[in-house]
């Protein structure tokens, strides 16, 4: 028997919530098909997508050893597996790609099995494969890759995942500037010592956008997300990125901030008109600067 699982591109920490707020939009999204084999262990027999950049080797590719920690936990080792991994996202975007696959992977798994248990289960596994990507579990992209939607993550130890609601109208728009920022080098680079005042601005803005979320206030939304921590360091990386936040501010964004660790940016509108005049106008105009041939506008 074989499955197809498709899980979305993930926008991580919402410009003010480090580490703790994410959500998922609709599209795009990575797609990872998967056959019960005779031979117990985990193969690879394709990956699309990619340009040869993901490892074949189950050893060492996240979502196999995602899927393998799953089924040591469940005790069935005996399995066989076969995946085939179809990315239809930039690696190292900032848009959550390897999350994508992680969870598109263990889905699948689990559907493979008849496990019909809360999909909160898979996150422990999910989170493991983000360690091994980049060096920290953090599971801001995983969470709403998993579930959809806004997931806020609580607590990491225990772990506490709240999903939250968000308004109707509310749209996203995705830029991807053609610049490579590993999320292992943009974690290196963030202050690991904040001044109370800056604390207290974050959380402020932290419970603003929580607070526009369940009220369905995009305009409580819009100006909370501001972030005083991580954005002033991490946005020196991304060419132009305060030209692009005034640009897309011009035309009407709620909001404008860098997705996950970047280089993505994206923008929250409220109608999809604007969204897409958001993504055309960034890659028209800012010809100094590769932009990735993906505009993407999503409904949250
Ligand atoms: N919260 C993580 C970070 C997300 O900003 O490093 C990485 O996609």
């Amino acid at each position: 028997s074989s499955v197809s699982v498709f899980a979305p591109a993930t926008v991580a920490n919402v410009v003010c919530g480090f580490d703790v707020l994410g959500f998922a939009v609709n599209a795009p999204g990575d797609e990872v098909v998967m056959r019960v084999t005779n031979k117990p262990g985990i193969t690879i027999s394709k990956i699309t997508g990619d340009d040869g950049r993901l490892p074949m080797d189950p050893a060492k590719n996240t979502v196999s050893v995602s899927v393998k920690h799953y089924l040591e936990s469940i005790g069935r080792t005996d399995l066989g597996l076969d995946i085939e991994l179809h990315k239809k996202m930039p690696i190292g975007s900032g848009l959550g790609s390897s999350s994508a696959s992680t969870v598109a992977g263990l889905f699948a798994a689990k559907t493979l099995l008849g496990d019909t248990s809360d999909p909160i289960h898979q996150l422990p596994f999910a989170m493991k494969g983000e360690e091994m990507a980049c060096g920290h579990g953090h599971a801001d992209n995983v969470a709403p890759a998993l579930f959809g939607g806004f997931v806020l993550i609580r607590s990491y130890e225990p772990l506490d995942v709240v999903r939250l609601p968000h308004p109707k109208d509310l749209y996203c728009a995705i830029v991807f500037p053609d610049v490579d920022v590993p999320t292992r080098e943009a974690r290196q680079i963030i202050r690991t010592k904040i001044n109370m005042k800056d604390a207290v601005t974050q959380w402020g803005n932290i419970a603003g956008l929580v607070s526009g979320l369940f009220m369905n206030d995009i305009d409580l939304i819009g100006r909370s997300m501001q972030d005083v921590l991580v954005e002033p360091v991490r946005s020196m990386l991304i060419p132009d990125f305060y030209k692009m936040r005034d640009m897309a501010m011009e035309l009407g964004a709620v909001s404008f901030g860098i997705s996950g660790s970047g280089p993505s940016v994206f923008a929250f509108t409220r109608d999809e008109a604007t969204a897409h005049a958001i993504t055309q106008k960034l890659q028209q105009h800012l010809t100094g600067i590769k932009i990735g041939s993906n505009g993407y506008v999503s409904p949250i």
